[in-house]
């Protein structure tokens, strides 16, 4: 199984279309935040998939923010990181995990329900440039 790395700093390459580093970095300080890595296994210096999560035990488990880089898509990183976020929020007591994702963001809501998670509301115009809806899903743990 590929190994998934908690990291406790972003790395200096971070890359991300959700989360600029600053806010990430500050997010990461906070309590029950955690940054998740995993790379692909047959690459010598390949970008790593990330997601930051926030892990409150017996509380709640929230997707702050999921990235795969472009050259390393379709290889089942994110599935593999987000099954190390099911885990270590079942082991934690969470309830569910929670996460939004834009109404367009067809490759996303594939992995999404490809590993269970459904669709429990919808925000409209929440996001901005472009305005779309966000879609709220839910994986009951
Ligand atoms: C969404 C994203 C994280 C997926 O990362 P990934 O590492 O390529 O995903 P995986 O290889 O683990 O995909 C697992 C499954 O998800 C689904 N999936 C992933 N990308 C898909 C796509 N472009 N189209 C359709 N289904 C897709 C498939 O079911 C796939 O399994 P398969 O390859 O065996 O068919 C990546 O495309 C990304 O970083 N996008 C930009 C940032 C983003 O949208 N983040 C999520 C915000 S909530």
């Amino acid at each position: 199984m590929i190994p998934v790395h908690s990291l406790g700093t972003l790395p200096d390459n971070w890359e991300d279309p959700i989360l600029p580093a600053a806010t990430a970095q500050a997010l990461l300080m906070q309590p029950g935040h955690v940054l998740l890595t995993v790379k692909h296994p047959d690459r010598f210096h390949p970008p790593a998939t990330h997601a930051l999560v926030k892990v409150i035990a017996g509380e709640a488990a929230d997707i702050l923010t999921l990235y795969t880089p472009a050259a390393v898509r379709r290889c089942g990183l994110a599935k593999r990181l987000l099954e190390d976020v099911i885990v270590r929020a079942r082991e934690a007591g969470c309830p569910a995990i929670t996460l939004e994702v834009r109404r367009g963001n067809t490759a996303a809501r594939a992995l999404y329900h490809k590993l269970g998670f459904t669709e429990i509301a919808t925000r409209p115009a929440y996001y901005t440039s472009p305005v779309e809806d966000a879609v709220v899903y839910s994986l009951p743990l």
